[in-house]
């Protein structure tokens, strides 16, 4: 299993709001290098299995209705300890609760509008970034 690569996406409410180019600057600038990249959206059916996990949580249906109600941008990131650093630079899932200057803080208006979701695990990238992306689509 890598441990140097997560996978991330920019939320329908973060690129509404303008905010792909500033983000991908932030990912950039603390080191992330970017080695897959897509301008997509998710249908209902689609976002559904992404977070197939959360399926039964209170909050799921809101999650699926919410990632599919616009355009995303969907990447795999590479970094020495990416998973952990990536969670850091983007701060808690609650973005009241997020430190100043993450992604989450700077950006993000609520927990289910939070700009970007993170992989929590090395296990969930491999299994996220393969959701999106073929190996012809790595670089
Ligand atoms: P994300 O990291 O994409 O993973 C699941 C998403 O569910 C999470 O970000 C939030 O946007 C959303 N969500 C809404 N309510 C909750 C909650 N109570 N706990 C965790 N995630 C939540």
């Amino acid at each position: 299993m890598e441990s140097n690569k997560t996978f991330t996406m920019i939320k329908p409410d973060a690129v509404a709001n303008g905010h792909i180019g500033a983000i991908l600057d932030k990912i950039i600038d603390n080191g992330f290098k970017i080695i897959a990249l897509k301008y997509t959206a998710l249908s209902a059916e689609k976002a559904g299995e992404f977070y197939s996990v959360h399926k039964g949580r209170p909050f799921y249906n809101a999650l699926v209705s919410f990632m599919s109600s616009g355009p995303i941008i969907a990447a795999i990131l590479e970094k020495e300890n990416a998973i952990e650093d990536y969670r850091k630079l983007i701060g808690a899932t609650d973005p009241t609760k997020a430190e100043p200057g993450t992604i989450r803080n700077l950006f993000a208006k609520s927990i289910d509008a939070n700009a970007v979701h993170g992989s929590d695990s090395d296990e969930n990238a491999a299994i996220e970034g393969n959701f999106f992306f073929s190996a012809f689509e790595r670089f």
